[in-house]
């Protein structure tokens, strides 16, 4: 075998794990960013409906920029893609504007612990939405994560009912945009998929924010912004809050292409570990013993819970592999 030429690897192929390694690091770091300067928007600026509309609007116009430049270049679009990608885009506009009242209501560690919740939310839909027999050990070991969030969210020092009832809406709308993904699976490359649901989003989140804030933003919103922080500040921070918003769902939806889905939810999941830590430092938020040790709780849950599933599908993966030998 001596002359024969060896197989070349691509730079990707050879540095695959490597490369998945960064997109997970980068999508940590926009999103911590993100949530900073979203929560000191917030604390200025109580619009969360008008805020996740500038999210929105400031990633479309970046998606714009680069199709105009051909980086990446535009996927054609039809009829049936639209349908298909609009129910997604209904449950990603729902669970952001939701996600949005609850940091703008209470501390961003609370949210991001609800939000944790949102594995047990999955499950809840597969077995009761689509059907799928949930094995109950697999109940069992989301007991931890909902005695934890419950724990937390007893003793949380900003807690309110708006922080707490939006934070679970958000969850049911993205178990929902999970759902709705799985249908939607397409040819499209995960940036253009990703471009085209934020378009639909932010056209189905314009009439909410005039109807419910548009008023008092005219009345004094706006202008009591610009007198605590001045014109360029707040809207430097609305551009930038904007573009880290777009850019950590962009690399997490690209992450997605590159790894199992239960990777993603686990790392989803790790995710919010750093955001509360950061969050708690940044924000010198207080927190309570009984707080503390329920989040925690809740994360550890979290982790088994990802492990006993992991644990059913490599299960199911050999029988199903078995069967297809034996046949
Ligand atoms: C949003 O603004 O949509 C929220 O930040 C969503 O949070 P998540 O991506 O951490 O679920």
């Amino acid at each position: 075998a001596e002359g024969l030429p060896k197989p070349t690897k691509s730079f990707s192929e050879k540095y695959s794990a490597l490369i998945t390694g960064g997109f997970f690091f980068l999508w940590y770091f926009l999103n911590v960013i993100f949530n900073i300067i979203n929560k000191k928007v917030y604390n200025y600026f109580p619009y969360p409906f008008f805020v996740s509309l500038v999210h929105l609007l400031v990633g479309v116009a970046y998606c714009l920029v680069c199709w105009a430049i051909g980086l990446p270049k535009r996927a054609p679009i039809n009829k049936d893609l639209l349908l298909l990608l609009t129910p997604v885009a209904l449950c990603h506009a729902l669970g952001h504007v939701m996600s949005n009242v609850s940091f703008a209501a209470v501390a961003v560690s609370f949210t991001h612990t609800i939000k944790a919740l949102e594995p047990f939310f999955n499950a809840a839909a597969s077995q009761f939405v689509l059907g799928h027999q949930i094995p109950l050990s697999l109940w069992l070991s989301l007991a931890p994560v909902v005695i934890g969030v419950s724990m937390a969210s007893l003793t949380e020092l900003s807690f309110n009912w708006t922080g707490f009832v939006s934070a679970m809406i958000s969850n049911i709308a993205f178990t929902y945009r999970s759902i709705y993904s799985k249908k939607a699976m397409t040819d499209m490359d995960s940036t253009n998929v990703y471009a085209y649901i934020s378009i639909i989003a932010l056209l189905v989140c314009i009439p909410p924010a005039v109807i419910i804030e548009g008023p008092k933003l005219m009345q004094h919103g706006f202008a009591d912004a610009i007198a605590k922080v001045g014109l360029q500040k707040f809207i430097s921070d609305l551009f930038w809050v904007g573009m880290f918003y777009h850019l950590y769902n962009q690399i997490a939806t690209n992450t997605l292409e590159r790894v199992a889905p239960l990777t993603h939810a686990v790392g989803n999941v790790l995710k919010r570990v750093f955001v509360i830590g950061f969050s708690i430092v940044v924000f010198g938020n207080k927190i309570s013993t009984q707080t503390g040790i329920g989040t925690a709780i809740a994360i550890a849950g979290v982790a088994m819970y990802s492990l006993i599933k992991a644990n059913i599908e490599e299960q199911k993966r050999k029988a199903a592999s078995a069967a297809a030998t034996a046949a």
